[in-house]
């Protein structure tokens, strides 16, 4: 699949990987590879430049590749103002807005790579970036959390093939660096005999919003009014949104927290491009109660009124103020584990623990980002666990490179040695 010849607005280099193949993914490091002459000055437009994953985004990759030329895309002239001052030079603010065709073509003129990050990606009907990047020839990353949207933007692969576009959907942190990590795990278990990998489960925790925009808000009401889909030994099964609780043990840093289930576009991913017969994904925050608050809407507000986006946006305007008051306490860490169980009893996983989400989802879309460029991903639109979006080879260094400034990240490790308080995860779980 995906075997035609790269032929973009940007020519893509041969990976630098040879190196990096043989570092532990468990000890990050600062040789971050800098791209090659050939995509140092190429042109990236970030939508959603202004918000707060957007701007993140624009503000990692200007210090992971600072020759790139960085389009900030957005509806706000002053904000994007505010955004391109802290860039320098190189960047510049694009009024656009994603739902003006036309405008959005002519935004992409001339640029190599576009990033998607003016979401909320729930509940929308059409993915006008692809599309618009597919017109204009734009290789394509979206950090897209939504199941129906990922697999909308899928169902475009043979006309981003045609078009010889490279596209990857769902390539933030948690979707994104997240799959990757799973995808490694897989691979290490089949590769060391460890058994057929049988389970996996994806467990997140931010502290309140994560410091990210109101936009995140918006998409956890969205994700409270939509079933959850989880695959239980090869079956589809449909579970209550915040419901199955577990207590897990996110290593140093944030020991034990609670998570909840959520329906996340990862389970399905894993599922049919990793073959796993068994997966969920969770998600708790803190302070306590906004886990509470999370089970007590999902519980009682109807599926129809969390679907809507005006009533969304009611709510949204009406929570907003509450939690940027509490988020100023609650801090902003950010913590995924991942969980792989194989048929003989081997159990791995995967940690990644940094202390300001807002950082590490840049450093996470800017790692994919680079990788896109560096001609790791074939034309067509990709998962990141698949290898034509991500080369098996460009794993590593895509980790490495997202995971700056991280304060734990372990791969590949049994869970008893990157446990604060081990051998609860995993008992009488079916799930
Ligand atoms: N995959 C992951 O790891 C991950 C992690 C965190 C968040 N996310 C997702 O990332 C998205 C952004 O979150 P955020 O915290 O950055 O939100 P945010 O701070 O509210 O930013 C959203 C940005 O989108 C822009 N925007 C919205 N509608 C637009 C339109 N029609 N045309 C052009 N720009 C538009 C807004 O700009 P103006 O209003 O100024 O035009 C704003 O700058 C959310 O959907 C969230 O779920 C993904």
């Amino acid at each position: 699949m995906g075997g035609a010849p790269l032929h973009l607005k940007f020519s893509a280099p041969p990976l630098m990987v040879s190196s990096v193949r043989k570092r532990e993914v468990s000890k990050p490091n600062t040789d971050l590879a800098i791209p090659t002459d050939k995509i140092k000055n190429s042109t990236v437009l970030i939508l959603g430049g202004t918000g707060r994953v957007g701007g993140s985004t624009a503000v990692a990759l200007s210090k992971l590749s600072p020759h790139l030329q960085i389009h900030v895309g957005g509806r706000n002239r002053e904000k994007g103002a505010e955004t391109v001052e802290k860039l320098g030079k190189k960047s510049k603010f694009v009024e656009v807005d994603i739902n003006k065709l036309d405008a959005l073509e002519a935004a992409l003129k001339d640029v190599d790579l576009v990033v998607h990050a003016a979401g909320p990606f729930q509940q929308v009907g059409r993915c006008t970036v692809l599309e618009a990047a597919i017109h204009t020839k734009t290789a394509y990353i979206d950090v897209c959390d939504d199941t129906s949207y990922a697999f909308r933007a899928k169902s475009l692969c043979e006309e981003a093939m045609e078009a010889n576009v490279p596209a990857i959907t769902t390539s933030g942190i948690c979707p994104g660096v997240s799959n990757v990590m799973a995808a490694e795990l897989v691979r290490a278990a089949r590769e060391e005999g460890k058994g057929e990998p049988e389970r996996l489960r994806f467990s997140y925790y931010t502290a309140g919003t994560g410091g990210a925009g109101p936009t995140i808000l918006a998409t956890s009401f969205f994700l409270l009014g939509e079933h959850v889909v989880a695959y239980c030994k090869g079956e589809k099964v449909k579970l209550k949104p915040y419901s199955g609780m577990l207590n897990v043990d996110f290593g140093k840093g944030v020991r034990k927290k609670d998570v909840f289930l959520l329906n996340l576009p990862e389970v399905r991913t894993a599922h049919e491009v990793l073959r796993i017969p068994t997966v969920s994904a969770r998600f708790g925050t803190a302070p306590v109660f906004w886990n509470w608050g999370m089970a007590f809407l999902a519980n009682h507000l109807p599926q129809e009124f969390l679907r809507d986006r005006s009533k969304v946006q009611h709510l949204v305007d009406f929570f907003n103020p509450i939690v940027r008051v509490v988020d100023g306490i609650a801090g902003e860490h950010v913590s995924m584990r991942v969980d792989l169980e194989c048929s003989n009893g081997c159990n791995t996983l995967g940690i990644f623990t940094h202390r300001r989400l807002s950082v590490s989802v840049g450093f996470a879309a800017a790692a994919f980002v680079l990788a896109v460029l560096e001609g790791s991903t074939q034309p067509g639109v990709w998962f990141p666990e698949e290898p034509d979006g991500i080369t098996v080879e460009a794993r590593q260094l895509l980790l490495e490179r997202a995971s700056q400034g991280a304060i734990n990240f372990v791969m590949n490790k049994p869970p008893w040695m990157v446990e604060m308080e081990p051998n609860e995860i995993g008992l009488g779980i079916h799930m």
